[in-house]
């Protein structure tokens, strides 16, 4: 598919839609395949077209950090094929993209365990994690072999380690230390969590930074998720007041 013409990506209110980070979670690739009778792929490669125009529209839209999800720990139930071609989606995303997010000068990083991913994978995600270290026009972090309770459990386990070893003090541990352990350290929590077609679960995504996020959930299959269904889904968002539990201001 032609990348659409950015040209036509709404641009934000002044001041923008109120949400500085915005994390998706893109389902539906397989459906929209099937509606057309296509193997679950071609889903999945519009659906990789789609993040490159999410990407590029950001920052019109006043967003200065999106986080998508583009493979779960659960994700590896699926077809050797399908699991296979996502990771090889993956790969092509990284080579074919950094030039241009070095040039539109945007920060890439990922999270989740990245020990049982293909070492050639890793090295490219690492590649282009440093090449695009000093970039902060946009973060982009995609989540890959990632779940909320995975990245809870190897948190704990490393903290463990630190007190093992007699460099971390138990008694110290408060929020600030167990977010410097999450795969996120570094990254602001999410304000909105848009979730793509229909679904109303939260699928193991980002539990501890999502607490008091908003949550958006929109019909459209990921493919059909362009800058334009986002600025709506913005636009709902901005009405919103939240009180993260204190009392209605006056
Ligand atoms: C989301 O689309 C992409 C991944 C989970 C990798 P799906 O592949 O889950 O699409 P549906 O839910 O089967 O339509
Ligand atoms: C969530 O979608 C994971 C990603 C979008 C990568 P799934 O399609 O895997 O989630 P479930 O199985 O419907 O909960
Ligand atoms: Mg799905």
């Amino acid at each position: 598919m032609a990348a659409k013409d950015i040209s036509t990506t709404p641009l934000a209110p002044e001041g923008g839609y109120g949400v500085g980070h915005v994390a998706i979670i893109m389902d539906g690739n397989g459906r929209w395949a099937k509606n057309r009778g296509w193997p679950r792929l071609v889903g999945h490669r519009r659906g990789a077209e789609r993040v490159k125009q999410i990407v590029r529209a950001c920052p019109d839209l006043g967003v200065k950090w999106v986080t998508v999800y583009a493979f779960s720990t659960e994700n590896w139930k699926r077809s050797t094929e399908e699991v296979l071609g996502l990771m090889g989606i993956f790969a092509r995303y990284i080579e074919g993209e950094a030039e241009r997010l070095a040039a539109e000068n945007v920060r890439m990083r990922f999270i989740g365990g990245r020990e049982r991913l293909d070492p050639k994978l890793q090295k490219l995600m690492a590649g282009i994690e440093a090449r695009t270290a000093q970039y902060d026009r946009l973060n982009l972090t995609v989540a890959i072999n990632y779940g909320g309770r995975d990245e809870l459990t190897r948190a704990a386990r490393r903290m463990a380690e630190e007190v093992a070893a007699g460099r971390l003090d138990p008694a110290s541990v408060d929020q600030d230390t167990y977010e410097a352990f999450l795969d996120t350290a570094g990254i602001p929590d999410p304000d909105l969590v848009i979730r793509t077609s229909g679904e109303t679960r939260t699928s193991n995504f980002l539990p501890w930074q999502a607490a008091y996020a908003e949550y958006e959930f929109t019909p459209t299959l990921w493919p059909d998720f362009g800058p334009e269904q986002l600025a709506e889904v913005l636009s709902r968002f901005s009405g919103r007041e939240r009180r993260f539990g204190g009392v209605v201001s006056a």
